[in-house]
């Protein structure tokens, strides 16, 4: 008789997104005439870009001739997108990462999810709270989060790092020494981030209690400001103790195309051994590359077309970003972020929960939204507004919330 693994009857409930869906769907099937907007989930609805069209349709007619064909693509990624990404993304920033130090992939969520392979069953993560569900639930899948209590709706060895209003937002070094601390900056889901200083500290803790950081950088096309890192390795000593994710999906629209990428610097080394040649091997024998069209795609995001037009496309969803806040304001919520992220994170009104605010805004606005305690506990009370919706349906939301 087979065993099954047993830590994922650990995990409470489905996954955020699943169950907000679930949700959605059962309110329009009792309310058919209903026209609802939804801006839970961080999912882009503008089309993607036309220089990216164009690389897509020229990727697929090199498919179509044997001349041109691709197959199998390198594991690791073509070398036209790692140095695209290099040259673009950490060389103009001055920060010395080189093509081999990154690993191509079908996206950031993946990433997020499976870098805890690497990790011993016993290491004790950090995480923000609240937090992107992945960093946890993937580590819960492997067994590493002890137990859970329902009440605090804690994992007994999750070490919880708050990022409340009362601390702007702002991480705070935990009392006992994590191993692996999860940022992702500008965060998701308050919308809120921390200075380029503020982020060297963190670095320069981790060296010093031998951590290391997986920085999540999915929406650093969203900063705004210029005292923000744009990379973890604008941070002196980095590539000695931090991995870092990127995704296409939000600076690009790429949420249903699939593509991300994980910097995993060559000084990185845990008693010696390189997680660089650790992460090599796994994705070399877990992952076949991701799609040869796919990455021309993500080649043309580097064009001085593409990204003239994703820095259009960014802007759109910032005006978005804009209306919402200033809607919410005007409306009497208490709001945050917006600024540097598509993600506005307001304060839930007399009391609600975050669960009932839920409930509340879908049943009287017929506007979805995400309750902030999906995220984790210190979430509870607030709730989380995502920019990537159309400007018409922005402005139509916040008409609707102002109305209530
Ligand atoms: C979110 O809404 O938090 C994100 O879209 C989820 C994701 O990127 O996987």
């Amino acid at each position: 008789m087979y065993q099954i693994n047993e830590n994922y009857q650990k995990l409470p409930g489905s996954y955020l997104f699943s169950t907000i869906a679930k949700k959605v769907n059962a309110f329009t099937q009792a309310n058919p005439d209903k026209n609802i907007i939804r801006l839970g989930i961080g999912d882009v609805t503008q089309p993607i870009a036309p220089a990216i069209i164009e690389a897509l349709h020229k990727a697929v007619d090199e498919m179509a001739d044997p001349a041109t064909f691709h197959g199998y693509a390198p594991d690791l990624g073509y070398d036209f997108l790692r140095n695209a990404i290099v040259k673009n993304d950490y060389q103009a920033r001055g920060c010395a990462i080189e093509a081999d130090e990154i690993f191509v992939s079908d996206g950031a969520k993946s990433d997020s999810g499976n870098i805890q392979e690497l990790f011993g069953p016993d290491i004790r993560i950090a995480v923000c709270d609240p937090v992107y569900p992945v960093y946890v639930d993937s580590n819960v899948m492997a067994g590493r989060t002890g137990t859970y209590n329902p009440d605090t709706q804690m994992w007994s060895n999750v070490i919880y790092m708050p990022c409340t209003r009362e601390n702007n937002f702002v991480p705070e070094f935990p009392k006992e020494t994590p191993d692996v601390i999860y940022l992702c900056l500008p965060n998701n889901p308050t919308g809120t981030t921390i200075t380029k200083a503020q982020l060297q500290e963190w670095v320069d803790y981790a060296n010093k209690e031998g951590a290391l950081i997986i920085y999540d950088g999915a929406y650093e096309a969203y900063i705004s400001e210029a005292d923000v890192a744009h990379t973890i390795y604008e941070c002196e000593g980095a590539q000695t103790c931090a991995i870092e994710i990127k995704s296409f999906s939000k600076n690009a629209g790429f949420t249903g195309v699939r593509l991300g990428y994980t910097v995993v610097p060559k000084d990185l080394k845990c008693n010696g051994v390189s997680l660089h040649d650790m992460w090599a091997r796994r994705h070399g024998t877990k992952f076949n590359g991701a799609p040869y069209i796919v990455q021309r795609a993500g080649e043309a995001v580097y064009s001085e077309a593409g990204k003239a037009q994703l820095k259009e496309q960014v802007a759109y969803y910032m005006k978005n970003a804009s209306v919402i806040k200033t809607g919410l304001k005007e409306a009497g919520f208490e709001v945050f972020g917006g600024v540097n992220a598509p993600y506005i994170w307001l304060k839930t009104p007399e009391q609600m929960t975050s669960w009932d605010f839920f409930d509340y805004l879908l049943e009287n606005a017929n506007v979805v939204g995400t309750p902030g305690s999906g995220f984790g506990p210190s979430g509870e009370g607030y709730f989380r507004l995502t920019a990537f919706g159309t400007y018409e349906n922005s402005v139509a939301a916040l008409e609707r919330i102002k109305a209530l």
